[in-house]
């Protein structure tokens, strides 16, 4: 089946310039992207998850084709029951490439059919995480090439109460 239609899903807690440069060029491969805050239990939440999907609203805003949605349940449904055939994977690196292809090979036994594409991080971003950003941001680092400039008040704001 070929498609013009693809899920980026991801934690985005809080949505990073690695996870945009993936969206915008995830825009310029498919029609339509669908961006998909999902549930994972490996990592403890920041930022509710209302507020994550406000915040990546925010930094999509000038990208007609992409959508912000949330979804609780495994990603092989979400894809089963919104049809999407494909879904996009940053991989950062080795480490990444190893746990994100174990991830590819369940969601494509939970829901046959279903192929996972990666794209690599663009130079220059290949080091940021949501994780190293809320650590730096637990200590006041400068976060302005890691948080796109619409969140980072947000971002600021969530540690100046923490702290
Ligand atoms: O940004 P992250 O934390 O690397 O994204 C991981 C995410 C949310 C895409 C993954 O944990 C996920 O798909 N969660 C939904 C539940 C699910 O389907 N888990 C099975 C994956 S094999």
């Amino acid at each position: 089946m070929k498609t013009s239609c693809c899920l980026y899903p991801g934690s985005f807690d809080p949505v990073t310039e690695g996870h945009l440069d993936i969206i915008r060029r995830a825009a310029g491969i498919f029609d339509r992207v669908i961006v998909g805050v999902l549930h994972n239990p490996d990592k403890k939440g920041l930022f509710p998850v209302e507020k994550r999907v406000e915040m990546l609203r925010r930094v999509c805003e000038d990208l007609p084709h992409v959508e912000i949605i949330a979804y609780g349940g495994l990603l092989a449904d979400l894809t089963r029951e919104m049809q999407i055939p494909v879904v996009i994977r940053g991989v950062r690196g080795m480490a990444d490439l190893e746990s994100e292809t174990a991830m590819a090979r369940i969601n494509g036994q939970l829901n046959p059919g279903l192929e996972t594409l990666f794209l690599p991080a663009a130079s220059g971003k290949e080091d940021i995480s949501a994780s190293m950003v809320r650590q730096l941001a637990a200590f006041g680092a400068d976060l302005s090439a890691y948080v796109p400039k619409k969140v980072l008040p947000d971002v600021l704001a969530a540690f100046s109460k923490s702290i």
